[in-house]
């Protein structure tokens, strides 16, 4: 094939590149995801450059105009993307000198594509991150509101799913908020170490240009240049720590759609979903399918292969930049679709999940729930922990034989294990009473759950206000 050297870098090339070798090793057809990170790291390099008179105004002025040009081209889908160029940095470089000329060849002075790719994925998991971050707010939100609406709403609280103990659904899903306000943290955590410009790096060891990195990165909102050129670009632990939040969000919303899917369910038949978020069978006419929880449990696979990707790419590469880190861009994009896909499903869900409050209440009544209960009320009136245990033990295997809840019983059947037992058990044994005593900072009691409720809403609107 007599196709010439890539205009960039052909000048030490005596034959040209092999077709299928251009072809793999061109990553434009996934990185023109980076142009517009790349035009906007591009301007604020040429701003610099003028500004350390590298370049004229008027030579900088011709590169924003060009470069902003470009941008309106890609939007409208006019853009004729190359592979023999490559990558999305040398199409937008060849595409400024074809308009501007020789001017758009200063460009890249002082610069390298290996700093120019390490800022524009920092730049773009920046802006991924701050929409994911608006998403992940109001998925909370939806969880403090239902969880306040449904202070006083009892189901069964499960180990092992086992009916365990009573509890009340909002303080279910204020446990699952807490493990989304980790998740937060963690994602505001991972902002901090993306928001570091490595430009002025260039190749790896820094320019002999006269740059001001520190206006660069002001100029692109970055917090402060990289402290060292080699690390620079050869850095992704930035990806890592995303994948790595994504991995243990996604971890969480499988185990909340895992729920929801089980509380579907004819068996538990513990909440309704509406119909916009469930489909239909097309051979089976009663289904109705939890089909976006079970989407969101299903891609939690893909989320954590992409962390396995990013970990073995990294594995073992000597400093500085290696070929290999082009592999980087494809699992972050997937993994930064997937969590914004996944955030959007919930956030619009979780609000509209309508508790099925007397089959819950029915669950909660039927699993000898109040066991507990009884054992503590025993120990109150001098029975000692182990011996309670026995007793309530041998009232629960009544209650399974004459199919009777603890609270169904009469007192005379319950004195039968413990002449201590008085009408007062009545109490406990109902679940009102049983949730209502669970009365301390993160138990269940209904006004407990309400405070809760109050504090998360606090903690969200302190993050807002300081983000
Ligand atoms: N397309 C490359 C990447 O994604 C850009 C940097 C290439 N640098 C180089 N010297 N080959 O990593």
């Amino acid at each position: 094939m007599s196709q010439a050297t890539n205009q960039s870098w052909g000048g030490r090339f005596s034959e040209p590149t092999d077709a299928f070798v251009a072809r793999f090793t061109a990553s434009v057809n996934f990185d023109q995801r980076l142009a517009p990170q790349d035009i906007q790291g591009s301007i604020a390099h040429a701003t610099m450059l003028a500004r350390v008179g590298v370049l004229t105004d008027d030579e900088r002025d011709a590169i924003m105009n060009g470069l902003n040009e470009i941008q309106g081209e890609i939007e409208r889908g006019e853009f004729n993307w190359s592979v023999p160029l490559e990558d999305v940095h040398m199409n937008i470089e060849a595409r400024l000198t074809e308009k501007i000329g020789i001017t758009g060849k200063k460009l890249h002075t002082g610069r390298s594509r290996n700093d120019q790719v390490a800022t524009d994925i920092r730049l773009f998991m920046r802006d991924e991150i701050d929409v994911i971050e608006v998403e992940l707010k109001r998925l909370r939100e939806g969880m403090i509101e239902l969880a306040d609406r449904e202070a006083e709403t009892i189901m069964p609280g499960f180990t092992h799913l086992q009916t365990a103990q009573p509890v009340t659904f909002g303080h279910h899903i204020l446990a699952w908020q807490e493990m989304l306000a980790r998740d937060h943290e963690r994602l505001l955590d991972c902002r901090k170490r993306v928001n570091v410009m490595p430009l002025g790096a260039a190749a790896l060891a820094g320019t002999t240009y006269p740059i001001d990195r520190h206006v660069t990165a002001e100029l692109l909102g970055f917090d402060r240049p990289t402290e060292n050129s080699l690390d620079a670009v050869s850095d992704r632990d930035f990806a890592i720590e995303f994948t790595s939040f994504a991995s243990i969000l996604l971890m969480h919303l499988s185990r909340m759609s895992e729920e929801l899917v089980l509380w579907t369910s004819a068996q538990f038949n513990f909440i309704d979903l509406p119909d916009r978020f469930c489909t239909g069978s097309s051979i089976m006419p009663q289904k109705k399918n939890p089909d976006v929880p079970e989407l969101v449990r299903g891609k939690t696979g893909r989320v954590y292969g992409h962390l396995m990707s990013l970990l073995t790419l990294m594995k073992s590469q000597p400093l500085a930049y290696n070929k290999d880190n082009q592999e980087d861009k494809e699992p972050l994009f997937d993994a930064v679709d997937t969590v914004r896909d996944c955030l959007k499903a919930f956030a619009d869900m979780v609000p509209a999940i309508e508790p099925k409050k007397a089959s819950m209440y029915e669950a909660a009544r039927r699993g000898f729930s109040t066991a507990t209960d009884l054992a503590d009320y025993l120990v109150r009136k001098g029975v000692a922990f182990r011996d309670a245990h026995e007793i309530v033990g041998q009232s629960v295997a009544y209650g399974l034989k004459s199919e009777k809840d603890l609270s169904e019983m009469s007192l005379d059947e319950l004195k039968q294990f413990s002449d201590t037992i008085e009408q007062d058990v009545f109490e406990v044994l109902t679940l009102e009473g049983s949730v209502a005593a669970r009365n301390h900072i993160g138990g269940t009691a209904p006004n407990q759950v309400r405070a809760a409720a109050q504090r998360a809403r606090e903690a969200l609107n302190a993050l807002k206000a300081g983000a």
